[in-house]
Parts: structure tokens; sequence; C-alpha cells
């Protein structure tokens, strides 16, 4: 609470001051107001809303498809809801690769029409004129090395990324890269844990991983993998905290079988 009796707001000087004092930083995506709503108020310290959406949202086998207005009214449903934690949100493929000039705009629409709070963007040292103009005009920007979704067809395959020296070493340079470029904070995804660790120690900025070990400042997870309504998809690193997809399939059944039987509605549950 702040002296105003108003919830205390995770910013991004937050999120420094959390690594400098060795406090993990918690994240989850989201991209509905309802689901939003639940983690802010369980104190989740920052919601992205990921390009993810493109998958568990709408369906499609990869990140690609989805656009800038979409994830617009993704983002838009997510800070309506958000009172306390940090939202951040993903700069969709094709809506910054082109140039600087368009990476800027893009961040815009985002700041301006969802009232976000900065954006994430994927890739090393050939993002790095777009990060400094979108920082430049005081957009928190947060990096994405290791596995980069967007690059899925260039890399042919979804497995661990960097485990040999040089891809490693490249993970390394692009890392400090994005630091001097004035990033705020670093997502690795699906890296060797010691890797993570080492780029966590090298950087001063919070490194956040997913599936990059413990040794990183913080964790992140897609929020229908962590709450089992996806089944199908079990990589090493995903720890499930339910199994929604077996709750809500029963759910279902149970009501399907109480409006067949006309258990459901009851003389209670009417007018
Ligand atoms: O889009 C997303 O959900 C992400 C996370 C995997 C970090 O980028």
């Amino acid at each position: 609470m702040s002296v105003h009796g108003e919830v205390k707001r995770v910013t991004t000087n937050t999120l420094q001051s959390m690594k400098m004092r060795g406090e993990k930083i918690s994240m989850l995506t989201a991209y509905d107001f309802s689901m939003a709503r639940i983690f802010d108020d369980a104190g989740i310290d920052v919601i992205l809303v990921g390009d993810s959406a493109s998958n568990v949202m709408a369906g499609h086998e990869t990140t690609l498809p989805i656009t800038l207005d979409q994830m617009i009214y993704h983002a838009q449903s997510v800070v309506r809801a958000c009172l306390r934690c940090l939202v951040i949100v993903d700069l969709p493929f094709g809506s910054y690769q082109g140039n600087s000039k368009e990476a800027l705009n893009s961040s815009i629409r985002i700041m301006k029409e969802a009232g976000a709070h900065g954006i994430k963007l994927e890739g090393g040292d050939e993002v790095c004129e777009s990060i400094k103009r979108i920082v430049g005009a005081g957009v928190p920007v947060m990096g994405h090395l290791g596995l980069t979704p967007q690059s899925i067809y260039k890399f042919g395959t979804y497995t661990v990324r960097a485990k040999e020296e040089e891809e490693a070493e490249r993970l390394i340079k692009n890392a400090h890269a994005l630091e001097e470029a004035g990033i705020f904070c670093l997502v690795l995804e699906k890296i060797p844990a010691a890797l993570g660790a080492r780029v966590a120690s090298e950087l001063r900025i919070p490194v956040i991983g997913i599936g990059a070990g413990g040794g990183v400042d913080g964790q992140v997870l897609v929020m229908h993998d962590m709450l089992g309504i996806t089944k199908d998809f079990s990589p090493r690193f995903l720890r499930r905290y339910l199994n929604l997809y077996e709750e809500i399939s029963n759910a279902t059944k149970q009501y399907i079988g109480d409006v067949k039987s006309k258990d459901f509605p009851s003389e209670k549950e009417q007018y």
C-alpha cells in the first residue's frame, strides 16, 4: 500500500530492486480480463500479454499469425484488470522487424491504445537500433533470447537452444548488446541452466527464465500450461499446478448430464 492507501504498483524499478536484493520475480502470461484479475489479485509481479495468444487463444500452430490489432485487443482486457502488477505486451511478428520506425510506431500503439507499461520483442543485435529508439521515446523494453518462437521456421525445431559453445557465446554477446541498448529486463527461453545463471550474473538487469534453470532472477510460464488447460505439451521445464483440462471437462460432462436429465434447473434455480 502507498501512503494514500492505494496499492503500490510494480514498476521496472521494482524489478531492478528485486534483483538487487535477491527476491525472485514471478511472471505469467494472460490474455483476458478475468484471468488477469485473478493473477493480479494473487500478487503476481508481472503479466506478459504474450504472442503465445496466437497458440493458446486462437489455436494457431505458431506465434506468427497474430496481428498487432489482436495483441492490442488482448492487452486492453488485461490492463483493465490489473491494479498492481506490471503489464508487458509482446510486439507480434511483422510489427517491428522492418525498421526502427516501424518498431517504434507499433510500440506506441500498444502503449496508447492498450495502456500497457512496456513491450517485449525477440532478437539480439539485429533489434538493438529499434530498442534504442523505443526506449528513447520513453517505452520500457523487455528482450527475449534463446528459443525465440517467432523465428521457428529459421531454426526448424523447438528443442533446447545454445547447447553448443558457439551459440552460447553468441547468446551472451547478444544479452550484453541488448542491455547496452537499454532493455530493462531479459527473457531467456529453453537454454541450459548453467548458461541462464551465467547471463543473470553478468547482467545488471533482471533475467527471467522459461526453461532456463533456477539461477536466473525470475520465472515465467504460459498460463494455459501452468494451469493444465493444455494437455499435450509437457516440456521438462513445465510444472503444472492444476489439471484444469480434466476438471473443466468433468464439469462440462456433469452439466450436460444435468440438462439432459432435467435435473438442472431445479425449483430453487428458477423464477
Ligand atoms: O509469448 C509468450 O508467451 C512468451 C513467453 C514464452 C515468455 O514470450
